[in-house]
């Protein structure tokens, strides 16, 4: 069976990453959920744009957060399209501090978005994805690196590596992989908003490729690991950042 009757849900993919990846799944023959939180316009372009060049998308507005959100998203795609072959749980946001100067409303908006909004739609998909399904989370190389003030964040990603190891061993029988892809700095809002140019200078010398990770680098890590190439990888990370670490 080829990709062409095969779904994908790809969570934040209005823009950044998540776009890239909804791009590229939809043109190796993916129907795709653009799935999105408040960014409508950017998201309904993707969509046309992938109908306008022969492919199938919907978008679905959903908090990721939200369990209820989440299970209406998964309702609606499954009456679109019949069921989900592929979730990519890409949606995040990055607030950076110190753990000493970091508040409540830092900890408590990145653990829901990136740590319960995963396991939101984890829970679905261990549920109902169909057999032959793949399951892929972004991580971050900050998990290894530790850089001073990613503390929260890394550890929302560190429980995103736990949950992907775990699930991959729940989900025996079901012929469904869970792997991880760990991105370094990726030029898109989420790195570069409200960052010096002379720090963005300096990470995107980082890595011994000496340059910064762009959209599509991460969207071909996500396409190996959701197409037939990527069958035999299971409960693994694969950080994809240029070799930074
Ligand atoms: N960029 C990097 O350097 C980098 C490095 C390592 C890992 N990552 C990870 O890669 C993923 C994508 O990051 P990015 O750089 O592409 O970020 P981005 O450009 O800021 O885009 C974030 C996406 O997530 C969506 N989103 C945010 N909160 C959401 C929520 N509550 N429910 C549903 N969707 C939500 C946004 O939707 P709206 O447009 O509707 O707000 C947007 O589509 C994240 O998990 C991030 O942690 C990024």
């Amino acid at each position: 069976m080829g990709n062409s009757t095969k779904v994908a849900l790809v969570t934040g993919a209005s823009r950044g990453i998540g776009a890239a990846i909804a791009r590229r799944l939809a043109k190796d023959g993916f129907t795709v959920v653009v799935n999105y939180a408040g960014t409508v316009a950017e998201a309904e372009e993707l969509a046309a744009s992938i109908e306008k060049t022969g492919g199938k998308a919907l978008t679905a507005q959903a908090d990721v957060s939200d369990p209820a959100a989440v299970a209406r998203m998964w309702d609606a795609a499954e009456a679109a399209f019949g069921g989900v072959d592929v979730l990519v749980n890409n949606a995040g946001i990055m607030r950076l501090a110190t753990i000493a100067d970091g508040d409540d409303a830092l900890f408590d908006s990145q653990i829901a978005i990136n740590l319960k909004g995963p396991r939101n739609t984890m829970r679905l998909a261990a549920q109902r994805l169909r057999s032959g399904g793949r399951i892929i989370n972004l991580s971050s190389s900050v998990v290894g690196l530790y850089q001073p003030t990613y503390g929260v964040y890394a550890a929302t990603k560190a429980g995103v590596e736990a949950m992907t190891h775990v699930l991959s061993k729940e989900l025996r029988g079901r012929n469904i992989t869970v792997n991880a892809i760990a991105p370094g700095p990726t030029a898109t809002a989420l790195f570069l908003d409200g960052k010096p140019q002379a720090v963005i200078d300096t990470l995107t010398k980082l890595a011994p490729l000496e340059r910064l990770g762009q959209p599509e680098d991460i969207a071909n890590a996500v396409a190996f690991l959701a197409g037939p190439d990527g069958a035999w990888i299971n409960g693994q990370v694969l950080r994809a950042n240029g070799g930074i670490i």
